[in-house]
């Protein structure tokens, strides 16, 4: 058995693949089968005058997501998908498939989501989980090759690590316990025991927010430095999301081209030295009379575009009727993306104005939320880190700015063209009193806290670390507009199931 992905290496060979029929369509004496077997696609050509009447009528049984074998010779060729073509001289069907529900007309994203068990097979779908499967790969690597140890840190928790609002509870015997929010504060023990550590696993967040950012499940990626301050961790957040990136770049190009993404931010991202401002400065550029005019400007274009869009949507519907059947099927696509761009505009008309009140009423103190990162970004096309924020709406483990106690020496990585936070750190608090005056302020039980404050009272170090959300780092890469798209059973309020 032969994988489509390994055809350019058996040209001319006669090969079997295995896989399901992704689309298909016939003349009367050739099927066309567009095949998938989990690497790539591959066109058939199953001839009647090559395979035989039985094999030939079997494979015109063949309806959408059935199971397939075939047989036959690999030939080159520029215009179909993969770069090559399969002449077939062997059918063998293994199951021929019910109706399948996901068809290739226009599903709404609901019915998609209740059927994510097969949404996955979907080509776009697919080219996503290649690409986050890549980004974690590559994650491990870079860890790896700069001389950290992965360590993990356990799913129950005696306590909170990130604010006591979206803890998960759940039952430990006899105990209270509670899902993790982050691998952090054990990630800080680690990191003295070994030096530099990373955390991979699940974290959880009752979050009862629902927006395009937020899971109720999602990876968290934590490294912990001993020794590091936060200039230190700051460089070694870019240099990792840079490898990253150069990472799927080099590896992923026809999976981003599958997902349409633009692939110039990426190399821009890969190849430029990220933004770094201050909180205050991030402040000061969203209240800033430039964002106000980008908002309005942005108002415009969308308004103009739409009404172009829907004359456009008005002439090719009118062309439909009387379109020969290639042409319908263009049409058909089109009309498809073009539905698609105008619930993207009505959504950003509909949000402009809340963003400019949001941006132009902002106080600073305040955290920043999910339409200020936004606006923010937009006028980024590479990620920017702000860093030092205002230590009232930080965790209580940071540690103060030296030079302004008001501010916690916090780092976020916001990704750019309007994706917002993908990265969260910061310099560690490595004094044993000021810890537990946080701790108090925070009204967090100390006792549960006992084993944390060990690590302020042998050998406390500065030491450092942040958090990357592997499925916001996919959205962006990938430059899908959900994170529901990002993981393969995404968790989040009202989704449970599949
Ligand atoms: O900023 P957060 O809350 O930071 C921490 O948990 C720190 N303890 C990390 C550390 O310093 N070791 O979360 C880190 C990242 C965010 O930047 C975001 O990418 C992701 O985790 N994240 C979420 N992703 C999806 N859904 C959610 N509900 C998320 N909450 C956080
Ligand atoms: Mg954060």
């Amino acid at each position: 058995m032969t994988y489509i992905n390994q055809l350019s290496s058996h040209e001319d060979e006669s090969v079997t693949l295995k896989g399901w029929v992704y689309n298909s369509r016939s003349s009367k004496a050739i099927h066309f089968i567009e095949l998938r077997d989990g690497t790539g696609l591959c066109q058939c050509i199953v001839a009647l005058d090559e395979v035989g009447e039985e094999a030939f009528e079997a494979a015109g049984t063949l309806k959408q997501e059935s199971s397939v074998e075939i047989t036959g010779k690999v030939v080159k060729d520029d215009r179909s998908v993969g770069g090559y073509e399969l002449h077939a001289s062997g059918v063998k069907v293994i199951q021929v498939a019910e109706n399948y529900p996901i068809t290739p007309k226009d599903h709404g994203v609901e019915f998609l989501m209740e059927n994510r068990h097969l949404w996955l097979r979907s080509r776009r779908q697919w080219a996503a989980m290649q690409v986050r499967n890549t980004i974690q790969f590559a994650i491990h690597r870079f860890f790896q090759q700069e001389g950290f140890i992965q360590m993990d840190a356990p799913i129950f928790t005696g306590n909170a690590a990130e604010g006591t609002t979206t803890l998960f509870e759940t039952e430990y015997f006899d105990e209270k316990a509670y899902l993790t929010q982050s691998g952090q504060l054990y990630g800080e023990a680690m990191a003295m025991a070994h030096g530099k550590i990373y955390t991979f696993g699940p974290t959880f967040r009752a979050e009862k927010s629902k927006t395009r950012r937020h899971l109720t499940e999602f990876w968290m990626i934590e490294p912990e430095m001993a020794f590091y301050d936060l200039d230190m961790n700051m460089d070694l957040a870019e240099k990792m999301l840079q490898f990253v990136v150069k990472t799927v770049l080099d590896e992923k190009r026809a999976e981003l081209e599958i997902l349409e993404r633009d692939i110039s931010v990426l190399e821009k991202a890969a190849a430029e030295p990220f933004k770094r401002i201050s909180y205050t400065e991030a402040v000061e550029q969203l209240k800033s009379d430039k964002t106000a005019n980008m908002l309005e400007q942005m108002e415009t274009d969308r308004k103009e575009e739409l009404e172009s869009i829907q004359t456009e949507l008005e002439e090719i519907k009118k062309e439909h009727g009387s379109a020969k059947k290639w042409r319908k099927a263009q049409i058909d696509q089109r009309i498809k993306e073009i539905h698609a761009r105008i619930d993207q505009i009505e959504e950003d008309l509909r949000n402009i104005p809340v963003w400019k009140k949001s941006a132009a009423g902002f106080e600073w103190g305040a955290d920043f939320g999910g339409s200020d990162e936004t606006i923010l970004t937009m006028q980024y096309d590479t990620p920017v880190m702000v860093h030092r924020y205002p230590a009232e709406v930080k965790a209580f483990y940071m540690k103060r700015d030296p030079e302004d106690e008001s501010l916690a020496l916090a780092l976020d990585v916001l990704a750019p063209e309007g994706y917002g936070e993908i990265v969260g750190g910061s310099q560690r608090e490595d004094s044993l009193e000021i810890l537990q005056e946080r701790i108090a302020e925070h009204d967090l039980p100390e006792d549960l806290f006992n084993w944390y404050l060990d690590l302020r009272k042998f050998g406390s170090v500065p030491h450092s670390g942040f958090g990357l959300g592997l499925e916001r780092t996919v959205a962006w890469i990938c430059g899908l507009t959900h994170v529901r798209e990002t993981i393969p059973f995404p968790r989040m309020l009202g989704r449970l199931r599949p």
